[in-house]
């Protein structure tokens, strides 16, 4: 067999191979993969070129016609596979993902307000219509309004009632309550009469369990003015806890101490769980606290700009989150911060 004939019969026989393996072939990758095979650098098809030499000098311009002849034969079926290979998977891709444009869209989904909003967007409205207004201070607060101006000196052990997050900057510090806000509003309304309320988060460095959090909201009540008594406070928390509670809750007032107020006291209502017969939720006490009160303390209404002796006020501390419990039987308050949506989407 001559040179030319044999390395013919090898083209003829490769051309014949790579035809019947491209006929099976049915995505892009593998005719990729079939390119690199018959005609990429390496490929047989373009070894037959190197091989031109072998031949005798007639032959070799037949042999390389021959080769390209093959190959541009390839390369065009290659083409052509790949067309029908692109058609058919977006043929198959159309029918799959059919667009009915007659159907009405999908709607996203709705969101929704967090509880402690809601709720304190409704103890807002009770206040704000007994005739208070909303005044918003900060939470990133001074030592000296968290506690000295509220009457709380560095040395006084009543500073281990609030555990603290400080800051690295001296003397600033995460608020632990609403009560700096009292001095505030009253800088800012002296010597007018006041009857605000303050609401906003509030951070605790505590021990979390069903009841205490590190963060929580709290509304401070404020009433300054001349002749406000202890009377108006009970009646003013009272009359709250019927609008949020309803007119049958029933609530006390206990003897309490703040250095801020003089005389204080507590505020509890009657436990949810248990009807007042004592369980775990409330510790076997039947009642739960919400809030703490009392008469601001003179040097308190001092720092504010009032003379004690003509002004007098009251003042009131809310826990929201203890509040939402009651109201809405919530068994804990570590709840309200998961984000948990199973627990926000019940409300
Ligand atoms: C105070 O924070 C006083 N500033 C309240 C006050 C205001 C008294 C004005 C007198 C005059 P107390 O630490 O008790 O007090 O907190 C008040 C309410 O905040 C509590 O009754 C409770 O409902 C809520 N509370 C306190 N600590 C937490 C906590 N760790 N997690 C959730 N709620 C809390």
């Amino acid at each position: 067999m001559s040179e030319k004939s044999q390395l013919i019969t090898e083209l003829e026989s490769l051309q014949q191979q790579a035809e019947k393996e491209l006929a099976g072939l049915n995505n892009e990758d593998a005719l990729q993969k079939w390119h690199t095979q018959y005609l990429g650098r390496s490929a047989m098809v373009m070894q037959i070129f190197k091989r031109l030499a072998e031949a005798s000098k007639e032959e070799r311009p037949l042999i390389g016609q021959f080769a390209n002849q093959v190959k541009d034969a390839l390369e065009t079926q290659l083409s052509q596979k790949l067309e029908t290979v692109k058609q058919s998977a977006l043929q198959a891709n159309l029918k799959s993902e059919q667009l009915d444009v007659t159907l009405p869209g999908r709607k996203p989904p709705r969101g929704r307000l967090h509880i402690q909003t809601t709720v304190l967007r409704e103890i807002i409205h009770i206040f704000a219509e007994m005739g208070f207004q909303v005044f918003r201070t900060t939470e990133v607060e001074s030592d000296e309004f968290n506690f000295e101006l509220l009457n709380i000196p560095a040395y006084h052990p009543a500073r281990d009632l609030w555990d603290t997050f400080y800051t690295t900057k001296e003397g600033v510090i995460l608020r632990t309550h609403t009560s700096p806000g009292q001095v505030r509003s009253m800088r800012t309304f002296h010597p007018d009469p006041i009857r605000v309320i303050l609401p906003g988060m509030c951070y605790r460095y505590e021990q979390m369990d069903a009841s205490h959090e590190i963060q929580f909201n709290q509304v401070e009540v404020l009433v300054v003015g001349k002749d406000i008594t202890f009377a108006n406070m009970k009646g003013t928390l009272e009359e709250f806890a019927r609008r949020m509670y309803g007119k049958d809750v029933r609530t006390r007032i206990r003897p309490s101490y703040f250095p801020f107020t003089e005389p204080s006291g507590e505020m509890d209502v009657e436990c949810f769980v248990c009807g007042g017969e004592g369980c775990s939720v409330c510790s076997g006490k039947g009642w739960l606290e919400i809030l703490g009160c009392g008469m601001v303390h003179p040097v308190v209404l001092k720092n504010g700009g009032y003379d004690p002796e003509v002004y007098s006020g009251f003042a009131a501390g809310l826990g929201i989150e203890r509040i939402s419990m009651l109201r809405y039987r919530i068994d804990d308050i570590r709840n309200f911060w998961g984000n948990d949506l199973r627990f926000l989407e019940q409300f």
